[in-house]
């Protein structure tokens, strides 16, 4: 990874941020035999605006619960304490990012909304493919949620020159990822993979984080990555109203192979994604 290359375009412009206190508390105490879901719930409802927002996203249509979640200890005993460590863990980060989102020259609010459908993409995809993965159904909406998590890093510390970089690959119709180093020597990827280290993720958080969009230099036995690199795929075409074709062009062959996806199976899952996307708020 290009760290000091990184280190030393951004110097001290970067600052990385630091998961709030409440989201390390949650964490330690998930790691803690000791304690439980009573622990968990009190340790969240000491911040009462972040949990309301909790609330609001298990309300939301994608859990589909038949009866209103009013608690966090609720929402912990439908979610378990890992589901409720995941959620915990989105409503953090877009709180991190709350104060790019009306930037004036890049969409920030859609790429949060891609970020979410692709974590649930994520998950649809696994479900729908024989691919076997020991990482559970939480795990793999992180590694959805934050695989473009660079990406709002780069509009905060060098925005003008990510956006000169899109613009570039946008007229030329190649990738972003590529421009991207082109015009800054780093791209997403290495800046994400980068604050994932920082913020101790697991290694498979890491590889999708850093290889969404080349899978094959990604370890063959990290399925998450395929999962995510199609998921990300996936989350554009429903987005955009793009059919099967195109995603399968994009995906191309050994990531259809490797999902064990054919285009009608390609085409189901843009219609999830396109039937999740009205629920997703920001
Ligand atoms: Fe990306
Ligand atoms: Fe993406």
């Amino acid at each position: 990874m290009n760290k000091d290359l990184i280190k030393e375009r951004l110097g001290e412009k970067l600052e990385l941020p630091s998961l709030p206190a409440v989201v390390q508390r949650v964490n330690a105490l998930i790691e803690d035999p000791t304690a439980g879901m009573r622990e968990v719930g009190a340790a969240i409802g000491l911040d009462p605006p972040l949990t309301a927002k909790l609330l609001r996203i298990v309300n939301s249509a994608y859990y589909g619960l038949s009866v209103p979640v009013v608690s966090v200890e609720h929402a912990a005993s439908i979610l378990g304490i890992r589901g409720l460590r995941t959620l915990l863990l989105r409503v953090s980060v877009y709180d991190i990012f709350a104060h790019l989102h009306d930037h004036p020259e890049f969409d920030v609010r859609g790429l949060w909304k891609h970020s979410v459908l692709t974590a649930q993409l994520t998950g649809a995809t696994a479900a729908r493919t024989r691919i076997r993965s020991d990482v559970s159904t939480d795990e793999l909406y992180v590694c959805g949620l934050l695989h473009d998590i660079g990406q709002f890093l780069m509009i905060e510390h060098v925005g003008d020159e990510f956006i000169e970089a899109w613009n570039r690959a946008r007229e030329r119709g190649t990738s972003p990822v590529a421009a991207e180093r082109e015009v800054l020597g780093f791209s997403h990827t290495d800046l994400g993979a980068m604050l994932a280290r920082r913020w101790s993720l697991p290694t498979h958080a890491i590889q999708a984080i850093r290889f969404h969009h080349d899978m094959r230099r990604a370890a063959p036995a990290e399925p998450v990555v395929a999962l995510v690199a199609m998921a990300n795929i996936l989350a554009r075409a429903a987005a955009d109203d793009a059919g099967p074709r195109g995603v399968c062009r994009r995906a191309g062959p050994a990531l259809l192979d490797c999902l064990s996806l054919d285009k009608r199976g390609v085409e189901e899952l843009i219609e999830t994604g396109r039937k999740m996307l009205p629920d997703i708020r920001v």
